[in-house]
């Protein structure tokens, strides 16, 4: 019986297991990031809101992307079930101080996952991991950045509006640089 198993996947349980795990997490990392996107276009933080709901597509895109992948190589993947989502958010800073939390906590978890898979020998695994170190990389630069236009900027006067004209910016140019690679 267990050869048959072996046979119809190349993955072991436990890394089919962790990367389940990822699914979940990129699952997560969308519906926290829609979450704060219909926060901030309820307040009328507009191009953040364009920003976070892009976000939000970008991290489903992340989460199909793992599910394809353990489907191919023969294993379950799983849909995961999201819960304890925040929906309220002290002020519009707040809301990006926690995007880069998040961040370094999903950066952390493929590290982890990536190291799992090496030490399994699964160098599949590991190789099609890449992607995601490359893109953490990107993504916590950039909620770095964002938060960093708090301080620069600051909340005081007209000090929101112009990190949501930043941000307006910022996606503009991430939108551009999508297009480019995409014509490669
Ligand atoms: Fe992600
Ligand atoms: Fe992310």
């Amino acid at each position: 019986m267990k050869t048959v198993i072996t046979a119809k996947t190349s993955l072991t349980p436990e890394v089919e297991s962790k990367l389940n795990k990822q699914v979940r997490l990129e699952g997560l990392s969308a519906f926290y990031y829609l979450a704060m996107a219909s926060w901030c276009e309820n307040r009328g933080y507009l191009n953040a809101a364009e920003f976070l709901y892009d976000h939000f597509e970008e991290e489903k895109m992340h989460m199909l992307k793992l599910m394809h992948y353990i489907n191919e190589a023969g294993g379950h993947a799983l849909a995961p079930e999201i819960s304890n989502l925040r929906y309220e958010f002290n002020s519009f800073r707040e809301v990006f101080d926690h995007v880069l939390e998040h961040e370094i906590t999903v950066s952390r978890a493929i590290s982890n996952l990536a190291d799992f898979c090496f030490q399994e020998k699964d160098f599949a695994t590991f190789q099609f991991l890449q992607w995601y170190v490359n893109e953490q990389r990107e993504e916590e630069a950039m909620a770095r950045r964002l938060v960093e236009l708090f301080d620069i900027i600051g909340e005081e006067g007209q000090g929101i509006w112009l990190i949501d004209q930043e941000i307006g910016k910022m996606l503009k140019k991430l939108k551009a640089e999508r297009a480019a690679e995409e014509g490669k």
